[in-house]
């Protein structure tokens, strides 16, 4: 059975992926969180609602020996069910102009994106290549691209997944695994539930701050078969603020 990993599934714009894939591709969904447990449960029911399965694997994406295990356990419970699309959606952010960003703030926001894209990236690659398929969907944002005044750690964070996004994706290519980013301007979540969006939306094109939903549309396609001959591309969605 096929399935799909999708790290900070609990919440937001992970939750919504994880409901599209389970829609659009019948995906057995993995419904990874940290810290909130009944928020990963909301979303494993409404997986479920939407017409498939799934459940919660919890881990701090930024541990490796944590990420490694868990997934360890979970192939040994289910031989017959294989990760055929990732999705490194789990992020923090700890804004701050940088001559007031600590060092943990530092690590904090560079340990959950990029080295917990390489934590999770690992731990499902192998297969990948052996099987000689995979779709790999990491969330960036616009700030890895624009780079945005107070949030020189998220952009740092948020451009290595943008370069790394290009250089794994020529790696594997030949496999049949594509590797994308998607980079989502203001979005509403809990991530910008702070913002003041009627000021900012004004920066916006579009008037408006995207919705969850629009940016899984595009995860979703990109997760499909459908986007074979899409690989190492970073797909902005941000209602026409930078492209
Ligand atoms: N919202 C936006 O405007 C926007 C724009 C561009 C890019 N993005 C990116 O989109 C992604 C999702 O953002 P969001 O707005 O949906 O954020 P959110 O509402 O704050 O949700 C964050 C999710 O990540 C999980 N998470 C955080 N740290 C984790 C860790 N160490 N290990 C595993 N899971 C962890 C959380 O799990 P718990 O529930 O357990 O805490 C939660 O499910 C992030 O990468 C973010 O940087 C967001």
């Amino acid at each position: 059975m096929k399935c799909a990993l999708v790290t900070g599934a609990s919440r937001g714009i992970g939750r919504a992926i994880a409901v599209q894939l389970a829609k659009d591709e019948k995906l057995y969904i993995l419904i990874n969180y940290s810290s909130n447990v009944s928020a990963a449960e909301e979303t494993l029911r409404i997986v479920k609602e939407a017409g498939s399965d799934g459940e919660i694997i919890k881990f701090n994406v930024e541990k490796s020996a944590e990420v490694n295990e868990a997934i360890t356990n979970w192939r040994t419970n289910n031989p017959d069910k294989e990760i055929t699309v990732l999705v490194n959606n789990a992020g923090i952010t700890k804004d701050n102009l940088f001559p007031w960003v600590t060092e943990e703030d530092w690590d904090a926001v560079m340990n959950v994106s990029v080295k917990g894209m390489y934590n999770c990236t690992q731990a499902v690659i192998q297969k990948m290549l052996r099987s000689r398929y995979g779709r790999i969907i990491n969330v960036a944002s616009l700030s890895g691209l624009k780079g945005v005044p107070g949030q020189t750690n998220y952009s740092a964070a948020k451009g290595a997944m943008i370069a790394a996004t290009k250089s794994l994706s020529q790696e594997i290519a030949k496999r049949n695994i594509t590797v994308n980013a998607v980079a989502p301007g203001f979005i509403s979540s809990d991530m910008t539930s702070e913002l003041n969006e009627e000021e900012l939306k004004r920066l916006v094109p579009a008037n408006r701050f995207g919705k969850v939903e629009e940016v899984a549309y595009l995860v979703s396609f990109l997760a499909s078969e459908r986007a074979s001959y899409i690989t190492g591309e970073v797909i902005n969605i941000n209602g026409g603020i930078y492209s």
